[in-house]
């Protein structure tokens, strides 16, 4: 198969960032995606619905001409949202969901909750309302190992969450590990999961690959191999509680290459060439659609897009580098090529 038809997908996790970086980041996830779940993640954080509507104002500011991307908002989670401010969130069309950072977890997380137990009437306003909470599933304790800390979280706290909430429509974001994969497919059906393009390209060695690469340094971190290969099993396997989410997270160069390097790696510019040389490798263009464009708005209650896209296989160029807010910003597989090359309208 060298060409792939698919109805318009969706990306269910992304960062676009604020102000100048909006510049960047908009016409990328515009090009490929219909819709996207826009993470909270600024600073201060999208906390409230007003924060979340002018955030989204902004956004739209930034399409490129005739463009239709809606972005999708969600609320950030902290140890002081209130019930009815989550009222007020379901009560907007805009605003899908709410998003759960552990205190510390990674990028901007420092406003993120220490205490969930004290939110069990939040989550259950959202149960109530179908608003959906999106988790970010690490432990935060220092003594747990950086490559162990979703596994940890999956038993310390997603369990307890869902236990004491079965009603809430939970999504596991960027599972990055076998056992997380284990988890979600366990769960009942209101547990679903969202992978990454370069979780399903990359392993941990990709880091360390001839030297330190600070671009291949995201949160989760990347996992073994065998890691890589569960990933792809479910991506690939047509089970609806697997859809996408590319977390594509930029960052300046600056704020990359540093002694303390951000976390975060870059693909909105060319996701969907990432994820179908992946599901390629795997010989499973068939469920490409379902993945991308089908499980997510199902989970959601949204209806699927009507447009449709096309990949053909064909090398497409990556720039080395995009600019970003008064920097640079490197693309996953910069100054490389895709294999893959999305055409618009398919
Ligand atoms: C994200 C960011 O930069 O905001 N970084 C990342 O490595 N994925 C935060 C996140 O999603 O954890
Ligand atoms: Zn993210």
């Amino acid at each position: 198969m060298d060409r792939i038809t698919i109805t318009r997908p969706d990306d269910w996790h992304i960062h676009l960032r604020d102000g100048e970086h909006l510049v960047t980041t908009v016409p990328h996830v515009a090009r490929q995606f219909a819709r996207a779940i826009v993470m909270p993640n600024l600073k201060p954080p999208v906390a409230t619905v007003d924060d979340a509507i002018a955030y989204r104002d902004r956004i739209l500011a930034a399409r490129p001409a005739g463009s239709r991307f809606r972005p999708l908002l969600t609320l950030y989670l902290t140890d002081r949202t209130t019930a009815e401010e989550i009222e007020r969130a379901a009560a907007c069309p805009d605003v899908v969901a709410v998003k759960l950072y552990p205190a510390g977890a990674t990028t901007n997380s420092d406003r993120g909750v220490a205490d969930l137990r004290g939110l069990a009437p939040v989550l259950e306003v959202m149960a109530q309302t179908d608003l959906l909470l999106l988790v970010h599933g690490e432990v935060t304790d220092p003594e747990v190992d950086v490559f162990d800390r979703e596994a940890v979280f999956l038993e310390r706290e997603l369990a307890p969450i869902l236990e004491r909430h079965p009603q809430l429509h939970v999504v596991l974001e960027h599972i990055t590990t076998e056992q997380a994969v284990a988890f979600v497919r366990a769960g009942g059906p209101n547990l679903a999961a969202t992978i990454t393009a370069h979780h399903l390209l990359l392993n941990r060695n990709a880091m360390f690959q001839g030297g330190l690469s600070p671009h291949a340094y995201c949160l989760p971190v990347l996992k073994r191999e065998r890691h890589r290969q569960a990933l792809l099993g479910a991506a690939c396997s047509g089970e609806p509680k697997f859809f996408l989410g590319t977390d594509s997270a930029p960052h300046r160069r600056t704020d990359k290459v540093s002694d303390c390097g951000c976390a975060g790696i870059y693909t909105a510019h060319a996701a969907m060439e990432f994820y179908a040389e992946a599901f390629d490798s795997m010989g499973a263009l068939e469920y490409l659609e379902g993945f991308a464009s089908q499980f997510g708005p199902d989970f959601y209650g949204l209806p699927r897009n009507r447009e449709t896209i096309s990949l053909v296989r064909r090398p497409s160029p990556v720039p080395a580098s995009y600019p970003l807010a008064g920097s640079q910003l490197v693309p996953m597989r910069g100054g490389e090529t895709t294999q893959w090359q999305l055409v618009a309208p398919g």
